[in-house]
């Protein structure tokens, strides 16, 4: 009965840390939202006793957001690869990774308008060929990627879903920044551990065996790490977990694109 109690308490402390993390990325993003879009009117918006907030979860929320957005606008969500914190961790990642390697293949899924990918392949400070490709739902965010950067290599895919044949067992590391966050904002505990656990599936099929995942994020470990554990998922998933328990967590922070100063979690898993 004890032990119970003690259960139900841990469950709903950590629930609550979850909406408090929600609630920060979006209280945090909002404000921005409304003034650039005027997205309090979009149909993408749901709103919750009386209050809007973006659907971060929905790929038409996306949509409406790209479609308004000017030609040229770039939103780094988190920190960037200017950011030298982020920077270091993300070369000693790619650096460690595969290191017989002459070239490392890299999946860079929810790309939106982020330069990431771009700008890893073009770094001085990783030791040998980065191949990225950048793939995001939103046709319309990677319509306007592929017309900035025709040099890289840009990809309508839903994350949720199995990759297209030639994407499987392709890559030697997946790179996310802030993909993780948009599934876990919005909806019930349940409708969030569905949504990541299709999309860790889409990654471990898109990794070769032993392929690694970065995971850039908003999320403390409090908030985050249970995403990224077996039994999470113990009443979803039935095929067996393609995942280590190696599992590393660290943190950088900065000042982000809206001067605001900003923590990245990041965390690092490893395909069987
Ligand atoms: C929070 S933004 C992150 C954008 C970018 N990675 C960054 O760090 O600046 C989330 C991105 O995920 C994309 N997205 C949302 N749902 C998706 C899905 N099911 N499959 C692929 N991309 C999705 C959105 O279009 C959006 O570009």
């Amino acid at each position: 009965m004890a032990a119970a109690l003690e259960l139900r308490r841990a469950l709903l402390s950590d629930l609550s840390k979850s909406a408090a993390a929600a609630a920060k990325i979006q209280e945090e993003e909002e404000p921005k939202l409304k003034l650039k879009h005027g997205e309090g009117e979009s149909p993408t918006v749901a709103a919750t006793n009386g209050i809007a907030r973006p659907q971060y979860n929905n790929v038409a929320y996306w949509e409406d957001r790209y479609a308004k957005s000017s030609p040229g606008e770039v939103y780094e969500w988190v920190l960037g690869y200017d950011n030298l914190s982020l920077r270091e961790k993300i070369d000693d990642f790619i650096n460690s990774s595969f290191s017989q390697l002459t070239a490392l293949n890299v999946l860079h899924p929810g790309c939106g308008d982020s330069t990431l990918g771009v700008a890893l392949s073009a770094s001085k400070s990783v030791r040998r060929e980065v191949r990225v490709v950048n793939t995001d739902a939103s046709a319309t965010a990677i319509a306007k990627m592929s017309d900035r950067h025709p040099e890289a290599e840009w990809v309508v895919m839903d994350s949720l879903v199995c990759p297209p044949h030639d994407h499987c067992l392709a890559y030697d590391v997946v790179l996310d920044k802030c993909l993780l966050d948009a599934f876990t904002c919005g909806g019930t505990e349940f409708d969030k551990r569905k949504m990541v656990h299709g999309y860790l599936e889409h990654c471990a099929n898109a990794l070769k065996a032993g392929g690694r995942m970065l995971v850039i994020s908003f999320g403390q470990p409090e908030t985050r790490r249970r995403y990224f554990e077996k039994q999470t998922f113990a009443n979803i998933q039935n095929d067996p977990w393609p995942w280590k328990d190696t599992l590393t967590m660290s943190k950088v922070r900065g000042i982000g694109q809206d001067q605001r100063s900003k923590e990245a979690f990041l965390y690092v898993l490893e395909k069987k």
